[in-house]
């Protein structure tokens, strides 16, 4: 299969073509044309993207941080944390890849280089947490180990201690 170098830069709202970037969701286009410049700039939310070799977007994420209700964790996993009403965590609020990319792995590294952000942060997250936008994004989720919170299934997170332990 045909693999593309990538480089894996912030944002640069002001440099960066965003306007043809196409994963054929538009709600995540939307947001990489309209809104992450702004979220940058006011600190909401960091947008990570993978720059191909002809200067275009063909990927792209963004981390925030969030907090987790102990209660919503399953009970195997709350057991083993302290009964704190909620823990820190990580959430990957957006990740798409252009549609002339998927399918040849830049997705999951996309996610393997938000993991690795996560877990390398001086800032103690226990999880990364996402909320999948439908069933084929669910499973691609699964398929990278996040398991489902028990309340809302389209919501998914992997703990940073079992991301550092799967490499
Ligand atoms: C979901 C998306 C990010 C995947 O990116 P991609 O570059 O096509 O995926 P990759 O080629 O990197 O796949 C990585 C791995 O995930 C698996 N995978 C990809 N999509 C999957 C899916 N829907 N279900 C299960 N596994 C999936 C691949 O088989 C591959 O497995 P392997 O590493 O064991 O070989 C991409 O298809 C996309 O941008 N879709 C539209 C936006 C979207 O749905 N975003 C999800 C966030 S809500």
């Amino acid at each position: 299969m045909r693999r593309a170098p990538f480089t894996l830069v912030r944002l640069d709202a002001a440099h960066h073509d965003r306007k043809a970037f196409d994963c054929r969701s538009a709600p995540l286009n939307h947001y990489l044309h309209e809104q992450a410049g702004q979220d940058v700039r006011r600190r909401i939310a960091a947008c990570f993207v993978a720059i191909a070799a002809d200067g275009r977007i063909a990927g792209y994420y963004t981390l925030a941080s969030a907090s987790v209700l102990l209660a919503d964790l399953p009970d195997g996993a709350s057991k083993k944390l302290p009964r704190y009403p909620t823990v820190p965590a990580v959430r990957l609020g957006r990740l798409a890849v252009d549609h002339t990319y998927q399918g040849q792995g830049l997705g999951g590294a996309l996610l393997a280089d938000a993991l690795d952000r996560a877990i390398r942060s001086e800032v103690a997250s226990y999880a990364m947490v996402v909320d999948a936008k439908d069933e084929a994004a669910t499973a691609f989720y699964r398929h990278h180990g996040f398991i489902e919170f028990p309340s809302s299934p389209r919501k998914l997170f992997l703990p940073l201690a079992v991301a550092e332990k799967m490499g």
